[in-house]
């Protein structure tokens, strides 16, 4: 374990049995649907990467990055598309695909954007829900775990853009949380 890490919330294990748990949900659920996964970049690559070989029906895939702003430990609901989809959403059935839902003010802007664009359906999977720090209310389709409100790391997330490598989820030493925590103040995903 990296000494930089407090403890493993969920291991390695775990969230492999989780995510084949998700994957044949989805793959029953969109058999007959033409299923397109849209990911949120960076956080949720490693989820993706690991979610859809353990979907078997055909699928597409396409990315999205944001970055979202507020104002001192709160998100503003401000999200910046910095790198928009490729494909049109018509006729897609899309699933967004999300490392952790936390105060919900970037999932419910995104969708509300991609709604717009009329794609057949829309729903939402995320790992992670952190429902304590929500302020957006929103509904969630796919979840893999609820967690409490720590800041997690790894598999996939990062903090200043590490651990994003660790194989596992764990959360920080509170000497790596720098005082006055900044990452909320401006963070991409
Ligand atoms: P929301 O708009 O507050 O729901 O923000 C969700 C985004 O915040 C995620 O996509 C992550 O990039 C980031 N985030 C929230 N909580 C954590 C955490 O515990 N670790 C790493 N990133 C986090
Ligand atoms: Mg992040």
């Amino acid at each position: 374990m990296s000494s930089d890490i407090q403890f493993i919330l969920i291991s390695e294990q775990e969230i492999a049995e989780k995510v084949a748990e998700m994957g044949a949900k989805i793959n029953t659920d969109y058999q007959t649907q033409n299923l397109l996964i849209v990911s949120i970049l960076k956080g949720a690559v490693i989820f993706l990467a690991d979610l859809i070989r353990k979907i078997t029906i055909p699928l597409e895939i396409d990315f999205m990055a944001v970055s979202s702003y507020g104002a001192g430990s709160r998100t503003s609901g401000v999200v910046k598309i910095i790198k928009d989809l490729d494909k049109e959403l018509a006729g897609y059935d899309v699933l967004i695909v999300e490392d952790v839902l936390d105060s919900g003010m970037t999932l419910n802007y995104l969708i509300n954007i991609l709604r717009e664009r009329h794609p057949h359906s829309i729903k939402v999977a995320t790992l992670l829900d952190k429902p304590s720090r929500r302020i957006k209310d929103f509904e969630l389709d796919y979840c893999g775990f609820v967690i409490p409100d720590e800041f997690v790391v790894g598999y996939g997330l990062d903090y200043n853009e590490k651990y994003r490598n660790l194989p596992y989820i764990g959360v920080l030493s509170p000497e790596k949380v720098k005082e006055n925590c900044t990452f909320m103040e401006e963070f991409d995903s």
